[in-house]
């Protein structure tokens, strides 16, 4: 994406060196909600590629596509269906497991929340190994929907988490290359 507001949106973004752990440059959006025009225009980029793709959901993954995927779900007349850590879901559940550094994680969905017919969009914070977004990708095909684009405000580039994604369309706001 090429755009004037995304400069205003990555000075937003706190990058802090070695959080959680020693090595990892932690993309902080958090510095990005606390200004509310920098806020906005991430949103509104998002809508304004989005808005005419007949979308019919938005999934967003948690914790920090709970913040971006709503309010594009709404602008663009779309469902939202949160992708949720384990265990938080309280309906029939589909599930994805995906590598981490050490050990595994997983995504859950409700079974019937995206229907064969969807069109949708997977929404997050940030790309690093893919593997979320990934994980993310599989539940809503195998339950026939078409994933029509991921969608992140940052990335990591260093963990090529686009090639992961084998070629599924990704677009990311604020690109580090
Ligand atoms: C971060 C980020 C993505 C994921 C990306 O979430 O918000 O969801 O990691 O990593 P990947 O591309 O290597 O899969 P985190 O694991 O910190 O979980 P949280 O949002 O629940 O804190």
């Amino acid at each position: 994406v090429k755009d004037s507001r995304i400069d205003g949106i990555k000075t937003k973004i706190r990058v802090v060196p070695d959080f959680p752990k020693k090595g990892i440059m932690f993309q902080d959006i958090t510095t990005l909600l606390l200004d509310s025009k920098s806020f906005k225009d991430t949103i509104d980029l998002f809508v304004e590629r989005y808005r005419d793709m007949n979308i019919s959901v938005v999934a967003g993954i948690e914790a920090r596509g709970f913040i971006f995927g709503p309010p594009i779900a709404l602008a663009i007349g779309a469902k939202f269906v949160p992708l949720r850590k384990p265990k938080k879901l309280p309906g029939e559940i589909i599930f994805e497991e995906y590598e981490l550094e050490y050990g595994s994680d997983r995504l859950e969905m409700h079974a019937r929340a995206v229907d064969s017919g969807d069109r949708a969009l997977v929404v997050d914070d940030l790309i690093a190994t893919g593997g979320t977004l990934c994980a993310a990708v599989n539940l809503i095909e195998r339950v026939g929907a078409e994933v029509v684009e991921c969608a992140c405000v940052t990335e990591l580039p260093e963990l090529k988490g686009k090639e992961r994604l084998e070629g599924k369309p990704l677009c990311v706001l604020v690109e580090y290359r």
